[in-house]
C-alpha cells in the first residue's frame, strides 16, 4: 500500500513525548520527513535518542514568538516548505476558580492558544497547497469539569483558531481540522502537578467515567492525526474529530 505521507515534510510542536511522539513515528513510518519541537532539555534528550533517525528535534519555546518564527525560518531554509503542521504542544493547568491562580491561567493561553496562532501566522506562508493543519484541542473544550476552567477555555478559543484559519486558508488549498482526544495515558496530568494519590484517582475516575473503562493509547490519538493529515481526509476541512473512547457520546 502506497505510504501516505510520502515526500511530505511534516512539523510536529510539542512532539518529544506522549500524543507527539508517537504522532512522530506514524507520520514518519508514512513517508513523511519529520521534525518535532519541545522546550524542557531533559525530554529533548530523551527524545533525541528516541527519534534518531525518525525525526529531527529542535528547542523551541511553543508560547514564545521569536523562537516560533526562528523554527518556521529554519523549516523553510532546511526543509523548503511545509506540507503537515500538527499543532499539538500544550500544557494542562488544573484548578478551579477559587484556587488557580492568575499566571497559571496565563501560562496556559500563552502555550495552548497564543503559541498556535504565532505558528499558524509565521507557518501560513510555508504551507504548500494540498497541505493540511491539525490543532489538538480537547473534549474538555464543550464540557463543564471542575477544575478545567482555563485549561477547557483555552482548548475551546483553539478550535475555534483551527476554524478560522481553516476558513482563511482554504484558497491556499490548505486543509485545517481539529483533533479532540479524551483522557489518554501520557504523563500530562502527572506534570501538571499534585500529589501521587490525587493523580492516580483522577486517572482511576478517568478510568470509570469511560465506557471503555480505560484511557487511551498516544497510538490511537495519532492515528487519527494521521487521517486528518493525509489526502483520506481530502474533503474534510473546518472539522473537529473527538477520539475519547465514547465518553462524551455514550
Ligand atoms: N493526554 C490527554 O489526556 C490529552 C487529552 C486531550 C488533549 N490533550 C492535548 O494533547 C497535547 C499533547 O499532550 P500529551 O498528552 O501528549 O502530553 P505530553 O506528553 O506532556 O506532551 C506535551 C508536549 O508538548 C510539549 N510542550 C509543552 N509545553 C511546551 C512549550 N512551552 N514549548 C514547546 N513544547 C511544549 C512537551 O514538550 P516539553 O516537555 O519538552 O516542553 C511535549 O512534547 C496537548 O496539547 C494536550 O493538551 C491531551
Amino acid at each position: 500500500m502506497a505510504k501516505r505521507l510520502e515526500g511530505k515534510v511534516a512539523v510536529i510542536t510539542g512532539g518529544t513525548s506522549g500524543i507527539g511522539l508517537a504522532t512522530a513515528k506514524l507520520f514518519h513510518e508514512e513517508g513523511a520527513r519529520v521534525l518535532v519541537t519541545g522546550s524542557n532539555p531533559r525530554t529533548l534528550e530523551a527524545a533525541r535518542t528516541e527519534l534518531e533517525g525518525i525525526a529531527e528535534v529542535v528547542q523551541s519555546d511553543a508560547g514564545d514568538r521569536a523562537q516560533i518564527e526562528a523554527l518556521f525560518d529554519r523549516v523553510q531554509k532546511d526543509l523548503g516548505g511545509l506540507d503537515v503542521l500538527f499543532l499539538n504542544a500544550g500544557i494542562l493547568v488544573h484548578g478551579t476558580l477559587a484556587t488557580l491562580d492568575e499566571a497559571q491561567f496565563d501560562e496556559a493561553f500563552r502555550v495552548n492558544v497564543k503559541g498556535a496562532w504565532l505558528a499558524l501566522k509565521a507557518a501560513t506562508p510555508l504551507l504548500r497547497a494540498g497541505g493540511a493543519v491539525v490543532l489538538n484541542s480537547s473534549i474538555t473544550n464543550a464540557m463543564g469539569t471542575p477544575g478545567s476552567g482555563a485549561y477547557g477555555a483555552s482548548k475551546a478559543a483553539l478550535r475555534s483558531l483551527g476554524r478560522t484559519a481553516a476558513s482563511e486558508l482554504a484558497d491556499q488549498g490548505v486543509r485545517v481540522n481539529v483533533i479532540s482526544p479524551g483522557p489518554t495515558d501520557t504523563g500530562i496530568i502527572e506534570k501538571s502537578g499534585g500529589a501521587a494519590d490525587v493523580i492516580a484517582g483522577t486517572k482511576q475516575r478517568l478510568r470509570e467515567r469511560s465506557p471503555q473503562k480505560r484511557l487511551g493509547a498516544s497510538e490511537e490519538i495519532a492515528r487519527a492525526v494521521l487521517f486528518l493529515a493525509s489526502d483520506d481526509a481530502s474533503y474534510m476541512t473546518g472539522e473537529e474529530i473527538v477520539v475519547d473512547g465514547g465518553m462524551t457520546r455514550v
